[in-house]
């Protein structure tokens, strides 16, 4: 347990796999975690409201004596095609107006609103919801004086998540294009939280910070990447990528997390090196989730 002042932390979509890993830590450091979803939390012990962030009146319990909200809760990347543009409207524009909405009439004034690198992709269905999702934040940030930060993850579905990789390889080879493991995320997450907590001021209000992954490779050879360019840096692995037929010579897609790194203090950890050694250690089956042998939590709403 840390000496940070606890605070009460309200996870929207909390049940998720970004929501999960977060209730655990912020368990872990000492904070109290809330969740408002309509699945039952992985972790034991947190609060939570059962349903959806579209009920307004369950928003408003939800909401009461939060210090500070984490707004997960939206159709993504994989539910293109799956949901339609009205879910994907209701969701990620109304479920986000009615977050900001409701903390704001409780007076909360910290804020982590999850966006995507997706608002790269104005004119697709999630990427304008999302850049809409900023908008808010933004007005919300100026109008009720909320310190906001928005996170803009790229992709980040963890290798143990069945419903969208078969196996461990699979995801390996997303992985291998450049990419940032949601352990990562979370702890741009919790750098956000860590910020805010100490009453720390972004030079812009709700501003946008790009979260990606930790990188082996200088820039020069980066740049001049080749097939010889992984031998060069692992070569102890280089027989598993050929066995388990990644391409060398592709060379991985890395954003600039400047500004994520030097004002939010975030710092990646997990990179193509520590994906390499889990495949060498796990093979197909890959790591176990963080959350296999765990208690489920009881859908009560929380005493606390
Ligand atoms: N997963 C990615 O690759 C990725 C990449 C960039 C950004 N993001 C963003 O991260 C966030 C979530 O990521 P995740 O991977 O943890 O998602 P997830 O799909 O694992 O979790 C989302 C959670 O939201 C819940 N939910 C759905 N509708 C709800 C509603 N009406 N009310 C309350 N809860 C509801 C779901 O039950 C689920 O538990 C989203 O904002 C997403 O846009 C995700």
């Amino acid at each position: 347990m840390s000496s940070k002042k606890p605070l009460r932390i309200l996870l929207t979509g909390g049940s998720g796999d970004l929501g999960s890993l977060l209730s655990l830590s912020l368990l872990q450091q000492g904070d109290v975690p809330v969740v408002i979803d309509m699945a039952t939390p992985k972790v034991a012990g947190v609060g939570f409201f059962q349903g959806s962030i579209l009920d307004r009146d369950l928003l408003k319990m939800a909401m009461k004596d939060i210090d500070c909200v984490i707004h997960i809760a939206a159709w993504h990347g994989i539910h293109e095609g799956g949901k339609t543009p009205a879910e994907f409207h209701d969701l990620n524009v109304t479920g986000t107006f009615n977050v900001f909405e409701a903390a704001a009439a409780e007076g909360v004034k910290k804020f982590i609103f999850i966006s995507s690198t997706s608002v790269d992709d104005q004119y697709g269905i999630y990427g304008h919801t999302k850049i809409l999702g900023e908008e808010m934040a933004r007005a919300y940030a100026h109008r009720h004086d909320m310190d906001v930060i928005t996170l803009r993850p790229r992709a980040f579905i963890p290798s143990w998540n069945r419903t969208v990789y078969a196996n461990f390889i699979e995801w390996a080879k997303w992985f291998a294009k450049g990419a940032v493991h949601i352990s990562d995320v979370e702890q741009s997450a919790l750098c956000a939280l860590d910020f805010l907590r100490t009453g720390k001021k972004t030079p812009e209000k709700a501003q946008c910070f790009t979260v990606d992954g930790a990188y082996d490779f200088t820039a020069e050879d980066l740049k001049n990447w080749d097939k010889d360019t992984l031998m060069k840096y692992y070569p102890e692995f280089y027989d598993l990528f050929i066995k388990y037929g990644f391409d060398p010579a592709r060379k991985p897609k890395v954003l600039d997390i400047t500004d994520t790194k030097k004002i939010l203090g975030y710092a990646p950890k997990y990179s193509l090196r520590n994906m390499l050694e889990e495949l060498k250690t796990f093979g197909a089956d890959g790591p176990p989730s963080p959350f296999e042998g765990k208690k489920k939590a009881s859908p009560s709403q929380p005493k606390i």
